[in-house]
């Protein structure tokens, strides 16, 4: 039986020569499906990275990373991307939604960017927005939301191509205390109806305490 998401032996070196800079050195890890993980770690021990290589979002410098069995970055650039889209959603500390754009069209866009019917996108977007507890503010723009209601916003953005994955960097970095309760709650309740996988980078130990295992990077590589 083969594990959900698997690292093998990956490592990731950033630059060259004297510049080299070798910031994973030997990752190992397997995550069963419907897992919820948080990774932690001091500033600078390579968390980030390792997320951006799970999500495919970046190639390991060498060691491979298997999705149900199968090497992902065995795949082109334009293979990598449709699997992309259709198993893994982000989340990040900055929402990166586009300010000119509603919050139901931001929720829309990767269904209408990989050629999804626009009112079927609308339907599914408003969906996720009352799912979130948007259903009020579907035509305010980024600017018109708080800064609770933006991340809200970006995980209904991450859920829309209904991933297998979810992967989140930070994504309450930016908040305070209650807003990010109330976001870890709503990322607890998106888990208990979904069952996705979950991988959760914070430095919030309320929100790794709610993940089901904790895996801490130091130094690029797994501590105890
Ligand atoms: N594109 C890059 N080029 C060069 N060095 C990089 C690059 N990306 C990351 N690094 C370096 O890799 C190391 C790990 O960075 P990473 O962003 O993974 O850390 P992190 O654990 O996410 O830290 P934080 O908690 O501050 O977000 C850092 O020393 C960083 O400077
Ligand atoms: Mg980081």
């Amino acid at each position: 039986m083969n594990s959900f998401l698997e690292v093998r032996g990956v490592h990731k070196s950033f630059g060259s020569g004297d510049a080299r800079v070798d910031v994973l050195k030997g990752i190992d890890l397997e995550f069963a499906e419907g897992e919820t993980i948080a990774l932690v770690g001091a500033s600078g021990a390579g968390k980030s990275t390792l997320l951006h290589i799970l999500g495919t979002l970046d190639r390991p410098s060498s060691g491979s990373v298997l999705f149900q069995g199968e090497d992902v970055f065995k795949t082109g650039d334009q293979g990598l991307a449709s699997f992309r889209n259709r198993s893994i959603g982000f989340v990040f500390q900055f929402h990166h939604l586009l300010p000119e754009f509603t919050a139901v069209e931001n929720v829309m866009m990767p269904l209408l960017i990989s050629g999804g019917k626009r009112i079927e996108a609308a339907e599914v977007a408003s969906q996720l927005l009352r799912d979130v507890g948007l259903g009020h503010r579907f035509s305010h723009r980024p600017g018109e939301l708080s800064g609770g209601e933006q991340q809200r916003v970006a995980i209904a953005r991450a859920l829309v191509g209904s991933p297998q994955l979810l992967l989140a960097d930070e994504p309450t970095g930016n908040l305070d205390m209650k807003t990010s309760d109330e976001i870890h709650g709503l990322l607890g309740e998106i888990h208990a109806s979904r069952r996705l996988t979950m991988i959760i980078v914070t430095h919030n130990e309320r929100l790794a305490g709610r993940m089901g295992r904790t895996i801490r990077l130091v130094d690029g590589r797994i501590g105890s």
